[in-house]
């Protein structure tokens, strides 16, 4: 076998040159991965010195006020900016109106105030809607048939919400669906002198299987009455939905939206950022993380590389931050 390579006709563009050298391949690096591309999903519970681990989440754990301060320190001088609160209480606290999610004593306010008391630099975000609270896992309140209704949600929305700027929240994150219900809970902001408190609207938020283990995490797995959210959340065959309502959310007072799943929707966040120009988060969801986790424990995929790459992949698509389990992982693997 001979090569000819000293003789033409040869590439007039060779794209390796590029590629061949570390110095090259840093120089010409479109997008980067930083820990301060993270908002870090955490779930809180009551009690001290408590931590749960969730089967279908290995490596994610609810946990206690007092080692939720402990994890909010980590995540802050590992750099990342945020925290995302989901409370998981016990079926006592849940009821058909929901009324424990705008308790000023709540276990989310209370976790909310323990945070910005320790780790004031952090931001926390809270999640409104009335899912943990209710006795039949819908993210609102029902009729006798079941059906989520818009209007009355939307009121105990804005009280919840209302509750959480008040405990110190310095985003509050719908991640419901209502109509009209970023505007409402704007107005009532501002009518409460609130007039900084953001709020990232859970905008594209599709009715997604990839939700599983995260309503385990929670606990509103078992009593989801009805089986699904198809009534609110979108559609997964729709994407020019998801710019009618991003925009909604925009025009209405959101600050930031959010596209969620993550991976499976990389080409709707991509579509947001071009059309609208707002910044975009997207939610890397429980079911994306159970999958990566339940490879990588086979020895399947490489941890570091995968878990990076899977991040990364969002900046490409335009997204300015990520919702991510991996966030401490992540952030440790980028120091
Ligand atoms: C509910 C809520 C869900 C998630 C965040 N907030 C689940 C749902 O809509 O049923 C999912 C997050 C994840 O899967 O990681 N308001």
């Amino acid at each position: 076998m001979s090569f000819s390579s000293q003789r033409g006709p040869f590439p007039a563009t060779r794209m390796r040159r590029l590629r061949a050298s570390e110095f090259s391949r840093q120089l010409v690096r479109e997008h980067t991965l930083t820990p301060a591309d993270f908002i870090y999903p955490v779930f809180v519970l009551e009690g001290t010195g408590q931590r749960e681990a969730v089967p279908s989440m290995p490596g994610v754990e609810r946990l206690s006020i007092d080692l939720l301060v402990q994890l909010a320190r980590e995540a802050h001088s590992l750099g990342i900016p945020a925290m995302a609160l989901f409370p998981v209480v016990g079926s006592e606290k849940k009821s058909l109106q929901a009324e424990e999610a705008w308790n000023a004593d709540g276990l989310a306010q209370r976790a909310v105030k323990a945070l910005k008391d320790a780790v004031p630099e952090l931001g926390v975000m809270t999640d409104v809607a009335l899912d943990p609270f209710t006795t039949h896992g819908q993210d609102g309140i029902i009729d006798d048939s079941g059906y989520v209704l818009n209007d009355v949600t939307t009121e105990a929305l804005v009280r919840q919400a209302l509750s959480h700027a008040e405990a110190g929240a310095d985003v509050v994150a719908p991640s419901d669906m209502m109509d009209g219900r970023i505007g409402a809970i704007r107005q009532a902001l501002e009518g409460d002198s609130h007039v900084n408190t953001l709020i990232m609207a859970y905008a594209a938020k599709y009715a997604s299987a990839y939700y599983g283990p995260f309503r385990d995490a929670v606990g509103s797995a078992g009593n989801l009455k009805g089986g699904n959210k198809f009534s609110y959340q979108m559609d997964p065959a729709n994407s020019d939905e998801a710019l009618h309502e991003c925009a909604l959310d925009l025009a209405e007072g959101a600050d930031m939206i959010m596209v969620k799943p993550g991976m499976p929707y990389l080409d709707v966040a991509r579509r947001v950022k071009d059309e609208l120009k707002a910044p975009v988060f997207a939610y890397q969801v429980s079911g994306e993380y159970a999958m990566h986790q339940a490879a990588f424990e086979r020895g399947w995929l490489d941890r570091d590389a995968v878990t990076l790459e899977s991040l990364l992949a969002f900046k490409r698509a335009g997204c300015d931050g990520i919702l991510t389990y991996f966030a401490i992982a992540a952030a440790q693997l980028l120091q």
